[in-house]
């Protein structure tokens, strides 16, 4: 049956009824359309990626949640799984109404383990605090993504949230040891541990990092820590054009020798809209793109050799100036810009889509140079940012200002047609650390291979018979 002919069963008043006597009346929201409105979207822009959900829910433990999950399943009622709300994939959103069960008040940090460099942590964790609380401790969480200051880690974990370090520390999936669950059918479930390894059945806990909310509900996390790396220093290098930058970076992660924590490339669209946004200046007047890259480490002299390397390999490849900033607060400059880049077009662009391609690392020029052509073919601006050593671009399609929205949703699918099928011809996919959610459905089918669908859809329908789980996210049903 698919998602879309299930026959779901409403949020009738006794089941409102039952889902205060689970949380308590005033963690309920229903019959309010006001209040329920802050439910209904995430940060897609767009009136097509809202929608109301009938009830929200905000419980105070995992055993609520095992038993609202049971509720809805017994009723047929979809529910939705919802962090802070700071997705770029729809993750959050109901689309087909039902209950939505926010994570916001499960939000501890339960336990930090020195013996053995774990973090125990609630869903409703801000992702940048767990950082926070380990500062004095030596230990570090590697895992967060570019949002991290208001993303929870819930959310980074039900999207296996990349970000700004994956060249030398890889995303989310890699710090998870352990994993509480509800599953669709209510059930908690405790998945690995405080272990290194672990090969005692299937790898059910990776499955779930990146599921979407579509397998379950997390509500406890194991968290690796590894030693905090003591220095970092971050160059910015201002290229004259975008090809130039963008070439350098293949050549950078093979023939320098070193591997940095992140190569971030920002074209010269993207750094003006950022900004102006925060009302910032850097000397970007000259320059056509900008790679920000950023070594660390615990030796400093380790680090000054390598950084001077890397300048002097950016400078052979056409870098002009160099900066270098290697104290906290140049850099958090710096870094703010590169992170603001997705708000500010947010914020000032009223109808633009945030894309997050991915393609081989060695191929990220020849996408970059195809969605330059396809912009040029539309005649709208695309600009690209991202994360330029992973091969994960975030071109941003903005629509023209003439553009009504049902014009500019039209353009949109067509011009996202053509550079996920660029994308798909270099060997990539179509999403690299936002997802699919339901702002990508469409496009899975004409992107993947029919018997990878038929294997998710096996999955899906053994461990959610009903359907229940965040439906209309990742793949159709049938
Ligand atoms: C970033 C978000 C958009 O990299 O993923 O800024
Ligand atoms: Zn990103």
């Amino acid at each position: 049956m698919s998602d879309n002919t299930m026959a779901y069963r409403p949020v009738t008043p006794a089941v409102a009824n039952a889902l205060a006597d689970i949380v308590g009346a005033p963690f309920v929201f229903y019959d309010d359309p006001e209040r329920l409105e802050a439910f209904s979207h995430d940060e897609v822009p767009g009136l097509g990626h809202r929608r109301r959900p009938e009830a929200a829910v905000r419980p105070g433990s995992a055993a609520e949640i095992a038993a609202i999950v049971k509720l809805a399943n017994r009723e047929r009622i979809p529910v939705t799984p919802r962090g802070a709300g700071s997705g770029l994939s729809g993750g959050a959103v109901p689309v087909h109404g039902g209950i939505v069960i926010a994570t916001d008040r499960l939000n501890r940090i339960l336990e930090i383990d020195r013996d053995n460099l774990t973090v125990t942590v609630e869903p409703g964790v801000v992702a940048n605090d767990i950082n926070e609380a380990l500062s004095d401790s030596g230990l570090f969480y590697a895992g967060y993504p570019m949002s991290l200051e208001t993303c929870f880690i819930g959310g980074n974990l039900a999207e296996n949230a990349g970000g700004g370090k994956a060249i030398k520390y890889g995303v989310t999936s890699r710090y998870v040891l352990g994993l509480e669950v509800v599953t669709p059918t209510g059930d908690l479930v405790m998945l690995g541990g405080k272990l290194q390894k672990d090969v005692t059945g299937y790898n059910l806990l990776q499955l779930m990092i990146g599921s979407e909310g579509t397998l379950g509900i997390f509500t406890k996390a194991i968290l690796k820590l590894i030693p905090r790396p003591r220095y970092q220093v971050d160059l910015l290098c201002l290229f004259p054009d975008s090809t130039t930058a963008i070439q350098t970076v293949p050549a950078l992660l093979t023939a320098s020798g070193i591997t940095p924590t992140s190569i971030e490339y920002m074209d010269r669209k993207a750094i003006q809209a950022s900004c102006d946004y925060l009302n910032e200046s850097i000397p970007y007047e000259n320059c056509g793109a900008m790679l920000l890259i950023s070594i660390d480490g615990i030796d400093e002299a380790q680090l000054e050799h390598d950084y001077e390397i890397i300048g002097k390999f950016c400078q052979e490849h056409g870098a002009g100036e160099i900066y270098v900033a290697d104290n906290p607060s140049t850099s958090e400059r710096i870094w703010k810009i590169r992170r603001n880049i997705a708000e500010a077009y947010n914020v000032r662009f009223k109808r633009q889509s945030c894309e997050d391609i991915v393609v081989p690392p060695a191929a990220i020029a020849a996408i970059v140079q195809a969605i330059d052509a396809i912009g040029e073919k539309y005649q709208v601006s695309i600009p690209c940012y991202g994360h330029a050593g992973d091969g994960n671009l975030h071109c941003t399609v903005c629509g023209r200002e003439e553009w009504s929205e049902a014009e500019f949703e039209a353009r949109l699918r067509e011009i996202l047609a053509e550079i996920y099928a660029e994308t798909v011809r270099f060997g990539g996919k179509i999403s690299g650390e936002h997802g699919i959610g339901s702002k990508r459905i469409g496009y899975m089918a004409s992107t993947v291979r029919p018997e990878y669908l038929t294997l998710m859809r096996t999955i899906k329908q053994a461990l959610d018979p009903n359907h229940i789980m965040n439906p209309g996210k990742i793949f159709e049903l049938t």
